[in-house]
């Protein structure tokens, strides 16, 4: 008997029965093809890892179906639905994934005029940016959208056929079901919204001609396919937008209507680029932040009902199905952070699960905005993208263990022990604070990010069953090393914040202006004063600036680059800056020093323009600068042991230097070498 039982229901989806409630959701990771636009061996190892717990379902992310002008292969090119040439290819994949229990699918999308895609000529309704701040005139938007041209009405019908060719293509590579992407601010959710939608033919208006190339397309693509497999359809539940946005109620009334054109289920989502709420929501929006949607949705129709959107936790989705809020449970970035997520949730090891902590960075910026839509990968799962070179055995090093201390029950340190101890090492951690966590443990106390710290008991269960002898309240000497005799060392000591060199005279000149180190302040909780300067407008400054301003205090952020928050991933620094908005925390870029005014004692930024003075400053928060700890390598040197340094001990200030990201993935890659 499963622990949870109501996920193991079965469900009729088209004609087939799906043995449970589960379902690993679309996304465009791991979706890599080769040179010659084919299916490659990382695509199947990445779908064959998450298929090992046998989720009724898994769908393949946005795969494009409309031929592009030049066509692109390798990593970033995506899957050519468009091609009948990727039939085979694909079939391989599908035989692959067969060998488990699962109904495997794979959604049909074209983008419209978003970003990602700029290989392709860009059309769209009526030729507007996908971006809602751009649409509606705002042109401070980062990222504004290409331009794109609106279709004609002749090239509308084409493109449904483009849907139906593609469908029958997933047909013929023996997929079980396809999936419809008409959400997310792509061409088909384009046509839905009205700020996107501003057609005056039969397309666009009211909510029948909005929803016709929907209905067209879900039409076309059931009679290409008739029931050889069934058709799924993701569409927004709510845009969120008001008045030009497509409602829930708009929502409630297409799904009858979709189910009568012949969808088989439909997944209810929400997000478009910059709405006020995202598709893949960063953790300032509630776990399940969506399911309401689908909850409404579902009286409407027969057919399943998915719900997707910060669901990771199993329990949850139990409660949901038990509740009838939805009939299906899909998750996207839990199966990123824990490939195994299914397995153990089958398993009923629920604890074992390793947490998404919903920061975004990893996964879809990683993707999307830094790796020009190659390689996903995560901040907790180091081994996101690399399932096929890298492989974790158990115990390999069994034959031949090491003594393993690891200095630092940070991040980086809980990474090297467990992943050491994983390998057959036994190992000693020693901490000397009285909790494992790190700056985690302080990150964590920032308003709506109390999540990001989930990953401390997650490593804390995992050190247990590993056997890792955890020390707290230890601090490490050379008695204690000579004591342990390690063959090997981690270094895993952290960083601490400085003062920036050039500032040096604020500090030793301020006298009404209490100053005070970021972690101090956080750690130990230290009343700052009614106005706040924080020095630092990174990922550090950023947070602490929203906790300061939390309580009514007036905060300005003085950043030396010309942007906020480079390290956060973009998703979790729009709600942050729109947080921070409506706190009217002021952000001040490309300041380059801070001085003192020796006259009248207020604080002035030296920045590109003229120098600024800030009447009133009573504390100044230092959160820019960081220096490595690192004073234990010569010790462990001197006595003979291997010698690694990880985390921020390692490195805090390159580029992408003292994050989460950062420190357990340096920490795996190091730890796997031992
Ligand atoms: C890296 C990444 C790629 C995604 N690609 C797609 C996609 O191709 N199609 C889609 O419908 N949703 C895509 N999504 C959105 C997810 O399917 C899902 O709607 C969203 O992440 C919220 O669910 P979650 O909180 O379980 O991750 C993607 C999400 C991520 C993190
Ligand atoms: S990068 Fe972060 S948000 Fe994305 S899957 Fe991993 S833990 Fe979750």
């Amino acid at each position: 008997m499963p622990t949870l039982p109501e996920l193991y229901q079965p469900m009729k989806l088209g004609r087939f029965q799906i043995p449970n409630r589960l379902m690993m959701a679309g996304m465009s990771a791991g979706t890599k093809t080769d040179e010659k636009g084919d299916v490659t061996p990382e695509m199947i190892a990445y779908y064959l890892e998450r298929a090992r717990g046998e989720p009724g379902m898994i769908a393949i992310g946005a795969s494009q179906v409309i031929p592009p002008k030049k066509r692109l292969f390798g990593p970033h090119a995506g899957i050519a639905l468009y091609n009948d040439d990727i039939v085979p290819s694909l079939a391989k994949l599908v035989d692959a994934v067969h060998q488990y229990d699962v109904k495997f699918g794979i959604q049909l999308w074209n983008g419209g005029g978003t970003e990602g895609t700029s290989h392709e000529e860009l059309f769209s309704p009526s030729g507007l940016s996908s971006n809602v701040r751009t649409a509606r005139g705002d042109d401070t938007a980062r990222y504004r959208g290409q331009p794109n041209r609106a279709l004609e009405k002749e090239e509308i019908s084409e493109i449904v056929d483009h849907f139906a060719s593609a469908a029958r293509r997933c047909a013929d590579a023996g997929f079980d079901f396809v999936e419809i992407h008409a959400g997310h601010g792509y061409l088909i959710s384009n046509f839905l919204t009205p700020l996107f939608n501003r057609r005056t033919d039969e397309y666009g208006g009211s909510f029948e001609n909005r929803t016709r190339f929907l209905l067209e397309v879900v039409t076309a693509v059931k009679n290409a396919v008739g029931d050889r497999i069934a058709v799924g359809l993701k569409y927004n539940g709510d845009d969120f937008l008001g008045e030009d946005g497509w409602t829930l109620e708009e929502s409630c009334r297409l799904a009858p209507i979709a189910e009568k054109a012949g969808a088989d289920y439909i997944t209810v989502t929400a997000g478009l680029v910059g709405s006020p709420k995202l598709t893949i929501p960063p953790m300032y929006e509630p776990q399940g932040c969506y399911t309401d949607l689908a909850a409404a949705v579902k009286p409407h129709i027969k057919i399943p009902v998915g719900t997707i959107g910060r669901i990771k936790n199993p329990e949850m989705a139990r409660d949901l199905v038990a509740a009838g809020k939805a009939d299906f449970v899909c998750f996207g970035r839990g199966t990123i952070a824990d490939p195994e997520i299914f397995l153990k949730t089958r398993e009923g090891r629920l604890d074992d699960i390793r947490p998404c902590l919903a920061d975004c960075r990893g996964c879809i910026d990683e993707h999307l905005l830094r790796n020009g839509g190659g390689d996903a990968s995560c901040v907790v799962n180091p081994r996101m993208s690399r399932e096929l070179t890298c492989v974790d055995i158990p115990g390999s090093a069994s034959a031949n263990p090491k003594n393993v201390l690891v200095v630092g029950g940070g991040l980086a340190g809980m990474e090297a022990a467990r992943r050491t101890a994983f390998s057959g090492h036994r190992v000693t951690l020693c901490e000397r604070r009285s909790n494992l966590g790190g700056q985690i443990l302080l990150a964590r106390k920032m308003p709506g990010r109390k999540e990001i710290g989930d990953i401390v008991p997650w490593y804390e269960r995992q050190l247990v069953k590993l056997g890792v002898d955890v020390r707290l309240e230890t601090e490490v000497d050379l008695n204690l090393m000579k004591q342990l005799a390690p063959d090997i060392v981690f270094i895993a000591t952290g960083s601490a914040p400085t003062v920036p060199q050039d500032m040096m005279d604020v500090v030793m000149n301020a006298e009404d202006i209490e100053i005070i180190m970021l972690d101090d302040l956080v750690e130990h909780d230290l009343e700052a004063g009614g106005n706040v300067l924080v020095v630092g407008g990174d990922q550090n400054g950023m947070v602490v600036a929203d906790y300061l301003a939390q309580s009514g205090r007036k905060v300005t952020v003085a950043e030396s680059l010309n942007h906020f928050g480079g390290k956060l991933a973009a998703h979790d620094r729009w709600y942050l800056l729109n947080r921070q908005n409506a706190k009217h925390v002021r952000r001040i870029k490309n300041v380059h020093n801070v001085q003192l005014d020796p006259g009248t004692n207020e604080v002035i930024l030296i920045g590109d323009d003229a120098p600024e003075s800030l009447p009133g400053i009573n504390t100044i928060v230092f959160a820019s600068d960081r220096r490595s700890e690192r004073g234990l390598i010569e010790v462990a040197e001197s006595l003979g042991a291997k010698t690694y340094v990880v985390g921020d001990a390692h490195d805090v200030t390159s580029e992408n230097a003292g994050t989460i990201f950062n420190n357990i993935a340096h920490a795996y890659d190091t730890a796997r070498q031992v």
